[in-house]
This record gives C-alpha cells, structure tokens and sequence, in this order.
C-alpha cells in the first residue's frame, strides 16, 4: 500500500455530461497536461456523477467515449497514465456508500452545487445529487491521491473530501485516508459564460452560445466571440480597472490563460482599445489552440474500438490501486472478510 506521507499521487475527474468546453479545458484538463510531466496521475470520466442528473443511456456512452477521446486529443497520455471510466472501477461506489455513513447531514445541507443543480424543485432531484460529495471523495480516496487538480467551483467539494478523511480517521482512531490538496491553478481557474458574466461557463447550460467547445469549428468561434457579452467602455490597461466588469475580465482572463501571460501584459497591448481588436485576437488564438484538438479528437473517434481498449486497460490498472485500499477501509469498518 502507498506511503500517504511521501507520496503525491494525482487523480482528478470529469463528468461526461457533454462535450467538454473551453472552461474545462482552461480550469482543469490543461493543467492535467502538464502535471503528468513529474506525477503519477489518475485520470476519471465520471460517469457515475453523470447520472445524478438524468442522461440518456444511448447518448451516455458515447459521451463517455468522446470525453475520453478529448482528453486524449487534448495531450493527456493514457499508456503513461491512467484514464478510465469510472463505473468501470467498483470501488468508487463502495467506499461512496462508507462516506454516505461519515458524512453528516449538515455538511451536505451546506454543498452549493446541490443548491444550485436542484433549483426550486429541490423534492424531486435524485438523491444521488445529494450524496454527489461522498462518491466525489470515494474517487479520489481510493486512490490515497493527495493532489487534485480542479476548477475553483470544485473547492468546497474538495474541503468535505477532506472533512470525510478526517472523521474516518477519528472514528475509526487510524490515520488512513490522507489530507488532500486542492490545486487550483491559473488565470482561468473560473471561466464565465459568454452571455453572463455572473454564470459560470457549463458544458449542460442549455444556451450553445454561453460557451465554446472543444469540438467548435473556427467560424462558429468567431462567431460565439465575436457576439459575447461586453461592456461599451474601453479595455482597461490595468488589471484593477477590470473591476465590476465581469464580462471583461472574463475574455482577458482567457486571453492570458492561452496565451500564457499574466493579465497585465495583456491590458498592456491591448488595453485603451475597443473591444473588437481584442475579440479578433482573441478568436485567433482559440481557433490556434482548438482546432488541432479537434482534428485529433474526431481521428481518435474514427476508431472506437481502439479507445475502449485503452479505457478498459485504465480500469484494470485503476482496480489494482483502489481494490486494496478499499479492501482495508472495509476491514477497518469492521465488515466479515471472507477472502477466496
Ligand atoms: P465537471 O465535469 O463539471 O468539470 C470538470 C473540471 O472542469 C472544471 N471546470 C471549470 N473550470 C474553470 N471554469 C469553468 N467554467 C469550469 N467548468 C468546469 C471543474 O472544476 C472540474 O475540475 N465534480 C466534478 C467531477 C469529479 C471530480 C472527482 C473532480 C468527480 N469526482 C474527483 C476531481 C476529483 C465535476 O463535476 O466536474
């Protein structure tokens, strides 16, 4: 078993509950990328998380298969690593079902998610949705991971991860489940919708134009970008003049997240200017980014077959590493071990 002191193992998830935007990409897949360079990652198509919600099952699977495909097109590498679904890996569920009885209603009652993915109609959202943090935690505890790269709407899921490892630990007096890290990076960490700059960028927001992506084509990019909400005032040189305008800063946050630069050598070029030079640019440089993506993502997909071969290659090697320890929190609950 690993050594949770000394080790920092990286897991992290997606739901496939369409296709992956501009906001995934930005708050957490590229910084997926780049921290396979120095760790051993584990990489999630959430469909478990999907269904708290209602998918179709003929669409949910080959969501499922086009997210892993993206990723893949977006530059993570499925021999180093491991990506696999999630459903796929039985342990997930059965460590959920431990936390569902660590978890206490009062920290659940707290999880805006819920607040905000029930709506109003909060008697009639499926109960998974409820208990949607104890799988959240269950995925990355399984593994003993300990670094969790995330958007910032990802935190207070992430705080009751860690609040479930503790009170496991207390209760049953080991130290087991380690703390785990948020890792929240990047000036994109929180990409708004293109409509509203209040409301985050979402791959299930019913309005296409709210967002950007991954599979849009050049023109539909320009276009989303060029009809994105704005304010009539001039670009600010400076990052502090992008206060109280939400919509603004969101596209130079993008701008400076793709283009890697900090925000102020952004305001410095463009800032004094319109809007419209700044939206050209700015399409330019998503359509420069996008596009291979794309490209990559539909010659994955020609062949299904070899994805789900990767996929199911992930999940073997996913159930070695989480069997075990969940395997222990078993044992430690004080379930009858029949082994065989
Ligand atoms: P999901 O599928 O909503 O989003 C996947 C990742 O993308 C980030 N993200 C964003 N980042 C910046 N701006 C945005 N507009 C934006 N929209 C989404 C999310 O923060 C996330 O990192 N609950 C998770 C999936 C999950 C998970 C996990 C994550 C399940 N188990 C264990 C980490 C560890 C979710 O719904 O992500």
């Amino acid at each position: 078993m690993t050594d949770h002191r000394t080790h920092r193992r990286v897991f992290s998830g997606i739901q496939p509950s369409g296709v992956p935007t501009l906001g995934n990409y930005l708050g957490a897949i590229r910084n997926w990328v780049r921290l396979q360079d120095d760790h051993e990652c584990i990489f999630c198509v959430v469909d478990l998380h999907a269904i708290t919600v209602w998918q179709e099952p003929r669409q949910l699977a080959a969501q499922t298969r086009e997210m892993a495909a993206s990723l893949i097109a977006c530059g993570i590498d499925p021999a180093g690593q491991i990506l696999f679904p999630q459903s796929a890996v039985r342990a997930h569920a059965q460590l959920a079902w431990i936390f569902n009885c660590v978890a206490r209603l009062g920290w659940l009652n707290r999880m805006t998610q819920f607040k905000d993915k029930a709506g109003k109609d909060r008697e009639n959202a499926s109960a998974g949705l409820y208990v949607y943090p104890s799988l959240m935690a269950a995925d990355i505890l399984a593994y003993h991971a300990t670094r969790v790269p995330v958007g910032d709407d990802q935190k207070q899921h992430l705080e009751f991860a860690n609040d479930i490892a503790q009170k496991f630990n207390h209760d049953y007096d080991v130290d087991f489940f380690p703390p785990i890290e948020p890792l929240i990076m990047g000036p994109a960490a929180r990409v708004m919708s293109l409509r509203d700059g209040a409301k985050k960028m979402s791959k299930s927001d019913p309005s296409d134009q709210s967002r950007i992506n991954l599979t849009d084509d050049a023109d539909t990019v320009a276009l989303k970008i060029r009809r994105a909400k704005t304010d009539p005032h001039p670009l600010p040189s400076e990052p502090a003049g992008l206060e109280g305008r939400p919509e603004a800063r969101n596209l130079v946050g993008i701008y400076a997240a793709l283009a890697d630069l900090p925000p102020e050598t952004v305001l410095a070029e463009h800032g004094g200017k319109g809007f419209g030079a700044f939206k050209e640019a700015l399409a330019e440089l998503l359509v420069a980014h996008l596009a291979p993506i794309a490209a990559e993502t539909r010659r994955l997909l020609a062949d299904p077959a070899a994805i789900d071969a990767v996929l199911r290659q992930g999940a073997a090697r996913a159930a070695a590493i989480a069997d075990p320890i969940t395997a222990e929190a078993e044992r430690l609950v004080g379930f009858l071990a029949l082994g065989g």
